[in-house]
């Protein structure tokens, strides 16, 4: 199973992909999650403790790995010329640190990989790499990607399982579900679902369901905006680790139930 989370920023991407991560690997399957957002916080959301994250070097920033892997043998520097098929198969087992529940974190750091037209060593690298997760090899993951849908349309979600774009029951974040189908084509994953979070009321999720709806996009799941995940941020703590039961941590339960049966993994 690989699966990229979505949506747009502070919706609720990196607590549904950590929560969603560590209960797929309850169920015995080896997962690997993957921050593929400049400001990586997925650590947090799997329960990594702080002194362990702190000695996080995102792939994209580690100039030393870099320049092993993309330098041309005996040229100085890269002066505009570096591998554009860097060995990549062995850095999910040098780099991801192991979490709980069967769970490793590969900190990629930026997917960013076109924003600016860049073609340079360390998007190389990246690219690289997602590719070999999605297409070489057999390992689930989950990738929590950074704000936006601007990475989407890069190819670096091309082959996998299914997209889940979060969102709240706003206009500003549900918008996105319709860029989302507009760019379908493009990113070419297996299936885009909706998840809503952070709902409060059944106005909520009445708004939730008739935007899916009109976008044609199937729902998910609902999450309920749920105390013990705001408690969990504010104690640095992952949700699960304060209360697996609390009414959020259920609902990304079912929210797995479901995409395991619509993908068939
Ligand atoms: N269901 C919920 N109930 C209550 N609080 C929630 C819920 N989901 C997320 N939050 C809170 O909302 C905030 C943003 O969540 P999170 O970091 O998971 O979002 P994000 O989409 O990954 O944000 P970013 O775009 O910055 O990466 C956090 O403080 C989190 O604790
Ligand atoms: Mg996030």
């Amino acid at each position: 199973m690989k699966v990229a989370v979505a949506g747009k920023g502070g919706v609720g991407k990196t607590t549904i992909a950590g929560t969603l991560a560590r209960l797929l690997g309850r169920d015995g399957l080896r997962i690997l999650a993957v921050d593929a957002d400049p400001s990586y916080t997925l650590w947090s959301a799997l329960g990594i403790p702080p002194d362990e994250a702190k000695k996080i070097i995102p792939l994209t920033e580690n100039e030393t790995l870099i320049e092993e892997r993309l330098k041309i043998d005996g040229a100085k520097g890269y002066s505009g010329f570096f591998k554009l098929n860097p060995r990549v198969d062995d850095l999910a087992e040098k780099f991801a640190i192991e979490g709980p529940d069967n769970v490793s974190l590969l900190v990629a750091g930026t997917v960013d990989i076109g924003g600016s037209g860049c073609m340079c060593p360390s998007a190389t690298l990246l690219k690289t790499l997602m590719r070999h997760l999605i297409l070489g090899t057999d390992e689930a993951f989950v990738m929590d990607m950074d704000a936006g849908i601007e990475n989407l349309g890069r190819g670096t979600t091309r082959g996998m399982d299914a997209l889940l774009v979060v969102t709240e029951p706003g206009r500003r974040s549900l918008d996105i579900l319709g860029k989302i189908r507009s760019l379908a084509q493009d990113i070419d994953v297996g299936r885009v679902f909706a998840v809503g979070n952070k709902v409060a009321a059944p106005e909520d999720e009445e708004m939730i369901q008739e935007w899916v709806k009109s976008e044609e996009i199937p729902l998910l799941g609902i999450v309920p905006l749920d105390d013990t995940i705001k408690q969990a941020d504010r104690k640095g703590v992952a949700p699960l680790d304060l209360d697996p039961n609390s009414p959020g941590m259920l609902a990304i339960n079912e929210i797995k139930q479901r995409l395991i049966e619509e993908t068939g993994n």
